[in-house]
């Protein structure tokens, strides 16, 4: 039986570039439907900077106020030393790092160069240790950057190597702005793997081009088990400006059901928090899975 992992990022890449403040308690109700949907890996929030990202000011309050279920690791998102302080006196289950392909991205982001952000990651991982918490890394930009252009697959994997040699468990590969293509992602997957062992990779995909769900297929392909994605397709970097949300979380489970591929999250449960979530935002879903139920359920309630 080949198992997938969901990485739910919806509560914190999901929200993070709302612009309008979303009520703590949302968000709350949103992370607990999400665990009771069956995701035992769920980004509930980021301890960033708050003049930066607004909307992930009230981390503190959302990770107090969940209802920790067991066998769910509730991660949060740090850039720095005061992020993870921040996180680990909350109790997040988990530190994920973030850093970029290039320099540009990660001057946008981080207000610092990729070997800056990698020295900074250094009392994060080193803190989190102490505190017996795993540290996920992500790298942003893997295939273009919105201000430097193509990323060659030959950078990632170096800063790939560097976040696994500095102590993350795991990375992932963040297609920030939804503009890769499957050959583009074989290419990249085989790079990476080539030099880190395939199941310590995760994919992240944006679906600006309509790409996410066949690079993610291209990605299983050759062996990763780690999906990130976001309920109702929700998300959005603030520094990479047009790019779309993140691939649905419907979408994706309803490609490994296809695949006959293991993954114990129910996917009625997870559109259901989408519902809930879109009707908060004042706006559809953008998953076509999550339409394509609504429609069926619109249609059968008719009938009867
Ligand atoms: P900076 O302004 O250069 O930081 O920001 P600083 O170290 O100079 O500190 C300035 C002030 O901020 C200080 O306060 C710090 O204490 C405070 P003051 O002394 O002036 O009163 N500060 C903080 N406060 C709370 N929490 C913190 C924190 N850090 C500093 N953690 C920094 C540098 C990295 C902090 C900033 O640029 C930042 O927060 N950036 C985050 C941007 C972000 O969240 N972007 C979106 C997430 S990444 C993403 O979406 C991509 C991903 O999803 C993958 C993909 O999609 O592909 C991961
Ligand atoms: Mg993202």
């Amino acid at each position: 039986m080949v198992e997938v992992t969901l990485v739910e990022v919806g509560p914190r890449d999901g929200l993070q570039n709302e612009p309008t403040p979303i009520p703590s308690l949302a968000k709350i109700a949103l992370v607990d439907a999400l665990a009771e949907a069956g995701l035992t890996r769920i980004e509930a929030g980021a301890f960033v900077n708050p003049q930066w990202v607004p909307q992930m000011a009230d981390g503190e309050q959302v990770f107090t106020d969940i209802k920790r279920r067991p066998g769910v690791r509730y991660a949060a998102l740090v850039p720095n030393a005061r992020g993870a302080e921040r996180a680990l006196a909350v109790k997040a289950d988990e530190l994920a790092v973030f850093a970029a392909a290039t320099d540009a991205f990660s001057q946008k982001n981080t207000n610092c160069t990729v070997a800056e952000s990698l020295a900074r990651f250094e009392p994060v991982i080193a803190q989190a240790k102490a505190a017996g918490v795993p540290v996920r890394g992500y790298i942003s930009c893997v295939i273009a950057c919105p201000y430097s252009g193509a990323v060659d697959p030959a950078q990632v994997t170096r800063i790939a190597e560097d976040l696994r040699a500095l102590g993350c468990y795991e990375i992932s590969l963040g297609d920030t702005t939804g503009v890769g293509t499957p050959r583009q992602v074989d290419q990249l997957v085989n790079a990476v793997s080539a030099r880190l062992p395939v199941d310590k990779l995760a994919v992240h995909m944006h679906d600006t081009y309509g790409q996410a769900l066949t690079n993610i297929y291209v990605a299983l392909q050759q062996g990763v088990r780690v999906v990130d994605s976001a309920v109702a397709g929700l998300g959005g970097c603030p520094y990479a400006p047009g790019a779309a949300g993140n691939v649905a979380t419907e979408d994706v489970i309803y490609l490994l059901n296809g695949l006959g591929l293991e993954h114990g999250v129910d996917l009625d449960k997870v559109a259901a928090a989408g519902r809930a979530i879109c009707q908060q935002l004042g706006r559809p879903s953008t998953s076509k899975v999550a339409q394509a139920l609504a429609a069926r359920h619109s249609s059968t309630k008719n009938d009867s």
